[in-house]
């Protein structure tokens, strides 16, 4: 058995910089032919100059006989003025502006404390059509880390859709049956499901031991959470699409009494989401996820290059070297049913 799809695109990833290029570039390039680049780095990617010098890097990490097209993104600080919007959005390079709410997760203390500081900005890019791409928490620690997603919706996103109704939105690696019920009753948004939060739920990071590298944000929730986001992938809905999230961190950092937030998933991303669809009946379905809803959301063409995945076993490796330092990948160690011809 085989099926054959459209080549997909990861619209959320984290390739992060320097060495580390060299294996997470290809890791993603194997299986998809664009993904939008997450601007989380140290110090944050800020201007358009800067997110292309960021692509050069990436495009020269990726091996000949490959093709990949990084979409570039910046990152919203207090300071990213309107002129910088006008700009991006006439750029052919970037694609998104990034909100990190303050403090929110993984590099994102040059984040984003209070929406109205940054009003003239999102309504440059209301005006301009770039897309306003979005982690949705709160941070207030009052707050607990299982319904930080629900209370930003709330606080946050549902005030700021009614301020700017015609922004463009995505909202990123939801994990909550709250955002997915959300994105329905706003039909002007996309949002992103990650592969891990299709497969685990929060007892598998929790129950029996803590595993570390489940650890994500936003966090693994309950079952009922994980099986709406089921529903919605599966569901053919054009607002939903493939971002893996993919983030890696060195297994020290992982495995620590302060352990980093992220999943290394890319190599094997779209071999875990067939798993996924097949497991639900809805394989005629992955295409539309993974190749087109994305792209038609963006505005930009859909791939026509064709890949092939084989139903057989693939075993997908403990870890992976970043450089020097090893990342583990997730479900490293086992097999997943399907294969990338
Ligand atoms: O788990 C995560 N890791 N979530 C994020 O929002 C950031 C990411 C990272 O950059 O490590
Ligand atoms: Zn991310």
């Amino acid at each position: 058995m085989q099926l054959t799809l459209t080549r997909p695109d990861d619209w959320h990833l984290h390739l992060r910089d320097g060495v580390a290029l060299a294996t997470t570039v290809p890791d993603t390039a194997r299986s998809f032919h664009r993904a939008i680049v997450m601007p989380n780095l140290r110090p944050p990617v800020v201007t358009v100059d800067a997110a292309i010098a960021y692509r050069d890097r990436i495009l020269a990490a990726v091996p000949n006989g490959m093709t990949f097209d990084p979409l570039m993104t910046l990152y919203l600080t207090p300071d990213l003025g309107p002129e910088i919007i006008k700009e991006a959005a006439s750029s052919e390079h970037v694609h998104g502006v990034k909100l990190y709410p303050q403090g929110a997760t993984t590099n994102s203390d040059a984040g984003v404390a209070s929406l109205d500081r940054v009003m003239p900005t999102l309504e440059a890019m209301t005006d301009t059509g770039l897309p306003l791409l979005i982690h949705g928490e709160v941070t207030d620690r009052s707050i607990d880390i299982f319904d930080r997603e629900a209370v930003f919706l709330d606080r946050t996103l549902g005030p700021l859709m009614q301020r700017l109704p015609s922004l463009k939105v995505v909202l990123e690696h939801i994990t909550t049956k709250d955002s997915v019920d959300f994105v329905k009753a706003n039909p002007g948004m996309g949002a992103t499901i990650t592969v891990h939060h299709l497969i685990y739920e929060r007892n598998d990071m929790l129950a029996g031991g803590i595993r570390p590298h489940l650890y994500c944000l936003p966090i693994l929730k309950r079952s009922l959470h994980r099986d709406a986001l089921i529903e919605a992938a599966t569901s053919g809905s054009p607002q939903f699409f493939l971002g893996t999230d993919s983030a890696p961190h060195a297994i020290d950092d992982k495995e620590s009494d302060c352990g980093c937030a992220g999943c290394y998933t890319a190599p094997f991303a779209l071999e875990l989401y067939a798993e996924v669809f097949e497991a639900q009946g809805k394989l005629d379905q992955l295409e539309a996820f993974a190749s087109f809803n994305g792209a038609d959301f963006y505005g930009l063409a859909r791939n026509t290059e064709i890949i092939t995945l084989l139903r057989t076993e693939s075993l997908i490796p403990l870890t992976r070297l970043l450089g020097d330092k090893e990342v583990k990948l997730l479900r490293g160690g086992s097999t997943v049913a399907w294969s990338l011809a």
